[in-house]
This record gives structure tokens, sequence and C-alpha cells, in this order.
């Protein structure tokens, strides 16, 4: 039976922390779709660091071999043989990710490779990201929008970086980057159908319970 749940949300919103736990709870894979365009950001860094055109940054992710695992259990990514699961939560990353993010051949690109994913688990997958409940997967039986106010969206994300970047880099990384990504995917309106979830005040067990309640 097909059991596949979308989950968008701004950066902080608690996303990956319920993904995953659903996953867990319903035994299903989960595909965390920001790391996709993270590790296309590092491969674009370590090839062209003074910069590349849009129309070099897409070749080299059609180019590109991308290895994401779907375990909900600390899923590894690698790109061109090198693993960056690591390195995909670094600042810099972070930093630099909406350009890469906000090439539209890119996501043509990464958005197929998304849907062979779901494919491959026969839609048996949590998937999580920006634009999985209109793009990616508009026709998956649970969409959900996972919204939290923009003040615990930055303590979420500084507890989760803890030492790792400064409270502005972190306030920069959360609110510039829903500024930027903005531009390509609403995902601060929930389309129609999908169901927003305000995480503000709920734990992620909350959040889930709220999610399998929705799909049964
Ligand atoms: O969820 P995240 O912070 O790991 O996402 C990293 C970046 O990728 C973020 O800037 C938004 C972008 N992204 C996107 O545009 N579409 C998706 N489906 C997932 C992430």
């Amino acid at each position: 039976m097909s059991q596949l749940f979308a989950i968008d949300g701004p950066s902080g919103s608690g996303k990956s922390t319920t993904a995953k736990l659903l996953a867990r709870r319903l035994g299903l894979g989960y595909l965390d779709t920001g790391a996709m365009y993270r590790a296309a950001t590092i491969e674009y860094l370590r090839q062209y660091p003074d910069g590349a055109s849009q129309e070099v940054v897409a070749q080299l992710v059609g180019d590109a071999e991308l290895t994401c695992e779907t375990s909900p259990n600390g899923p590894r990514f690698a790109i061109n043989g090198r693993d960056v699961t690591d390195e995909i939560r670094e600042p810099r990353i972070s930093a630099a990710v909406s350009e890469v993010a906000t090439n539209r051949e890119v996501r043509r690109l990464l958005t197929v490779r998304m849907r062979v994913i779901i494919a491959e688990h026969d839609r048996r997958i949590v998937v999580e990201g920006r634009d999985i409940t209109t793009v990616v997967a508009p026709d998956a039986d649970v969409r959900v929008l996972l919204i939290a106010d923009p003040e615990a969206r930055v303590a979420r994300r500084a507890a989760e970086v803890e030492g790792k970047a400064t409270a502005e880099e972190v306030t920069d990384q959360v609110l510039r980057r829903d500024r930027d990504d903005s531009t390509v995917s609403n995902f601060t309106v929930a389309a129609e159908g999908v169901v927003v979830i305000d995480s503000t005040f709920l734990s992620p067990d909350q959040v889930v319970d709220r999610i399998v309640e929705l799909a049964r």
C-alpha cells in the first residue's frame, strides 16, 4: 500500500526530526531532499570556488553521481564518490545552498531524481523539503506544511549547530535563506489539500501523532 508522506516547511520548522520519527514509527524510508541540494552545493564549491554560470552549475548537477541513503537512522550522502554527510551541515554550505537551489534547471534535475527514489521505494517513504507537497509529489497520500514561529526556528537551529556557528550566523541562515528560497517555492502558504501544522508549541512526538492521525 502506498504510504507516501510529503512534508514541507521552512528551516527550523522541525521537518527533519519529525520526518525521521514518522518514518521510524511506520517502518518507511526517509528522504531528506535538502541534503541533495546541499551535496550539489559542496560539489559546486569544490569544482568552482570562484563561481560559475547557471548553465555550468546545472551541467555539473546533471553529470553528478549522487548517492542518497534513505534510512531514517542517519542516512549518508555522497557525490561523485565522496561522502559528504558531515560536510553538508557546515555553515559555509548553508550560506551558499540557495544559489544552487534557486537554479531552475538544477531543481528540475533533482526533482527527477527524487521521483525515482520515491518509485524505487514503492511510494513507502517520507519525503521532506520545500516543494514536495506542491511539485515533487503533489499526489502524496498525506501532505503537510510544517510551520513554527521564527524565534522558535532560530532557537532550534542554534541548538543543532551548537558552537559551530554564531547566533548571528544562525539567524542569517534561517531568515535570509527563507527569503531566498521563497523566490522559487512557496512554502509559507499551504497549497490546496495541504494540512498546516504549527510546531511552535508541540514536541516532535506530538507532531508525528497528528500526521499519523491524518493518514488514518
Ligand atoms: O532543509 P535544508 O535546510 O537542508 O535545505 C537546504 C536548502 O535546499 C534550502 O536552502 C532550501 C533548499 N531546498 C529546496 O529548495 N527544495 C527542497 N525540496 C529542499 C531543499
